[in-house]
């Protein structure tokens, strides 16, 4: 018999953004996407969402979650599929001991904090996914890997299935119907290759226009470059970039994350009607970008954009000044570069000087339309946590 204890597990869950994009759904049930992609996942001292979960017969509500102090809806078909799954994984252990605690049935109450602006337009939903199936999974202890848990989380939201692992994840679209063959994998551990940073120019705070889902699905429907992207350009880019990555090839990698970022978006252009994610901003850094690579004679980085204006820009420590130092010396003071890592950040402005003669409408932009940065690097997949956002007696805990 369940007593009113109060059950609690905690974990930390990181953001992952692609190098191949996940674009299109072949099964939006499931959420089985038409072709694979390849993360890289972040470090979570910059960007994570902790939660707790907790269940407990003495919980009067049904399920329920807070994020950042506010109460979300559950009831959607996606965070229902997850709750599904893991309990009914969690009835099987009940069935199969009768001295594991009864808890499959009580009530959840999941409590998720993110250490970045939720709205900032960062992939959110991947790291809120991947936390919350975490943290389930470890509230009933089940034994379950990263692997297995990715399939559940990819039914929250499919880039979460990436979220489960640390360092360079790649998510295999499978063929099953039934999406059984449909998870993520690592590539490569974060210590494979731990010289690879990433600068996001935050473009925008603003929520994004048109949401991944409805976007992926229209440009399916409508969109004439898109069958050729999904069966040939990423089948292929898939083994170019995993090759890359296995021999730390940064020309390789940075080459095909560019030209995998605009075969995305050029799908979405040619959506009917269009989907415009990239903006004049947007288009400001990508021209930056190439005339960093143009001054070093090689590709030292590497562009990528998601749903939104945004970039993400990938390059490795060695190359920190000719990048990010070009950056802040372009862009100059902004949120963001106060952390330990951006003020021992040297302003590259000799660089800069020769960049901003061929470039200078697109530094003006950058300059203008740039609202905060985050420096980051390649880290670690879910790290299970003591410290619980909900107190011994059920209440969220009340932050100071
Ligand atoms: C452009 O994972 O947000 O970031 O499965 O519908 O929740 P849903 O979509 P979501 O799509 C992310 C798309 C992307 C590319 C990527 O992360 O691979």
């Amino acid at each position: 018999m369940a007593d009113s204890q109060i059950y609690l597990a905690s974990t930390t869950a990181p953001v992952n953004i692609a190098v191949i994009k996940y674009w299109g759904k072949r099964d939006p049930k499931f959420n089985l996407p038409t072709n694979s992609s390849l993360s890289v996942t972040l470090a979570q001292s910059d960007l994570r969402t902790h939660t707790t979960a907790s269940c407990s017969a003495s919980y009067k509500t049904s399920d329920s979650l807070l994020l950042n102090g506010q109460d979300q809806d559950v009831s959607g078909a996606r965070t229902q599929a997850c709750f599904r799954e893991l309990r009914s994984l969690r009835q099987k252990l009940e069935d199969s001991d009768s001295s594991v605690p009864k808890i499959s049935t009580l009530p959840l109450k999941i409590v998720s904090e993110n250490n970045f602006p939720t709205a900032a337009g960062l992939a959110s939903s991947a790291a809120g996914f991947a936390a919350l199936v975490r943290a389930i999974a470890n509230l009933y202890e089940l034994k379950e890997d990263p692997t297995d848990l990715s399939r559940i989380a990819r039914q929250g939201s499919g880039s979460a299935c990436r979220s489960l692992f640390g360092g360079y994840v790649g998510w295999q679209k499978g063929e099953q119907q039934d999406g059984s063959d449909s998870f993520a994998y690592q590539v490569a551990p974060a210590s494979h290759w731990p010289q690879m940073r990433a600068l996001i120019l935050v473009v925008s705070a603003a929520k994004k226009g048109v949401s991944s889902t409805t976007g992926m699905q229209t440009t399916v429907a409508t969109s004439s470059l898109f069958p050729s992207r999904a069966n040939e350009t990423v089948p292929r880019r898939m083994k170019e970039m995993e090759k890359a990555v296995q021999e730390k090839d940064f020309e390789t990698f940075g080459k095909v994350t560019m030209m995998d970022s605009n075969s995305f978006h050029a799908t979405c252009l040619d959506t009917y009607p269009p989907i415009f994610y990239l903006n004049d901003v947007s288009r400001a850094a990508i021209k930056v970008v190439e005339s960093i690579n143009a001054a070093a004679g090689k590709i030292i980085a590497a562009y990528t954009f998601d749903a939104g204006p945004n970039a993400v820009i990938y390059y490795l420590e060695e190359n920190e000044k000719e990048v990010a130092g070009l950056f802040k010396a372009a862009i100059g003071e902004k949120d963001g570069w106060g952390v330990e890592r951006g003020q021992k950040l040297d302003a590259n402005s000799a660089a800069y000087e020769s960049v901003a003669k061929e470039a200078q409408v697109a530094v003006d932009l950058l300059k203008e339309g740039v609202s905060r940065v985050i420096l980051t690097g390649v880290g670690e997949g879910p790290i299970k946590t003591e410290e619980h956002l909900i107190d011994a007696k059920g209440e969220p805990v009340k932050k100071a």
